[in-house]
């Protein structure tokens, strides 16, 4: 496995791959993005995985300073779990001057999580799409659990022309059904143990919605309370449409309901899709 930090060099190894199937992370690699890389492999006969802590996504006051960075780890994973090419830039080769350029998210960013990380997904799809430049792969995998920012790259494909194919990979749990996440490494043993309440509020939703129960912001703030109750400091429990990401309508069928909140200093997200009866 080459490991490779400029962009010039990256390009050089990747001239004459054919068909480049590309895993972006911020590193601290856990089960959930091996699954990524495994999914890839079906994608593309090169895989690239690129570490890269993006502080342009990062808000203000966010945990850009404590974000764990691993990448010897990292690059063992990667290399056992088949991938070819780390890509791992530091900050100065990424961004070599200030990033003025930014590309504006779509509409569908403007909630959820972009209500309450400002700057966010503006970060993420400027990166993205420079790593897409960089890297000029035929496919890009990324996990379902960040269901929003999934959408939104999907958004960044469709709206700016990009000739990716865009694959999403199921959520990787834990055995309680913990959403694995780099940020679970954040919590203390007792928030750990809490940590569960999120996906089962979410569970318990899906379980009502897909029995009939159609009283969808009666269920969401239910479950914003329960959570409060419990100590959580809630951002947001929402139902949403899956293929417009819209709060849904009574005929809707294809939803997702979404979560996102804090225990301590830790913000936790997790996602369910709800087939409708
Ligand atoms: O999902 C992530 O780890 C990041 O948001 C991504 C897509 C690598 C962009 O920095």
């Amino acid at each position: 496995m080459d490991i490779i930090h400029t962009v010039s060099e990256l390009r050089t190894r990747l001239a004459k791959e054919l068909s480049i199937a590309f895993v972006p992370t911020m590193g601290n690699l856990h089960a959930g993005h091996i699954a990524l890389v495994e999914e890839a492999k079906r994608h593309g006969t090169c895989l690239v995985a690129s570490i890269f802590v993006n502080r342009l996504q990062f808000e203000p006051g966010g945990d850009f300073d404590r974000y764990p960075r691993t990448l010897e780890e990292d690059c063992r994973k990667l290399a056992a779990a088949g991938c070819h090419v780390v890509f791992a830039p530091d900050e100065r080769e990424l961004y070599p001057a200030a990033q003025e350029i930014t590309l504006s998210p779509p509409l569908a960013a403007a909630q959820l999580c972009g209500d309450f990380r400002p700057g966010h997904f503006q970060g993420v799809v400027t990166v993205v799409a420079k790593l897409f430049n960089i890297v000029a792969p035929h496919a890009a995998v990324f996990g379902r659990k960040d269901y929003q920012q999934l959408f939104v790259i999907r958004e960044l494909v469709l709206q700016m022309n990009y000739p990716v194919a865009i694959v999403g990979v199921a959520t990787k749990r834990e055995p309680d059904g913990l959403a694995m996440s780099s940020r679970n490494g954040y919590l203390a043993p007792g928030e750990r143990a809490q940590a569960v309440q999120l996906g089962r509020s979410l569970r318990r939703i899906a379980e009502l919605v897909a029995s009939g129960r159609r009283d969808f912001d009666a269920l969401c703030e239910e479950a914003r309370e329960g959570l409060a109750a419990a100590g959580w400091r809630v951002d947001y429990v929402e139902l949403r449409n899956r293929s417009r990401l819209v709060p849904p309508g009574p005929a809707d069928r294809d939803l997702v309901v979404l979560g996102a909140a804090w225990i301590g200093r830790t913000r936790l997200i997790d996602n369910l899709e709800i087939d409708g009866p």
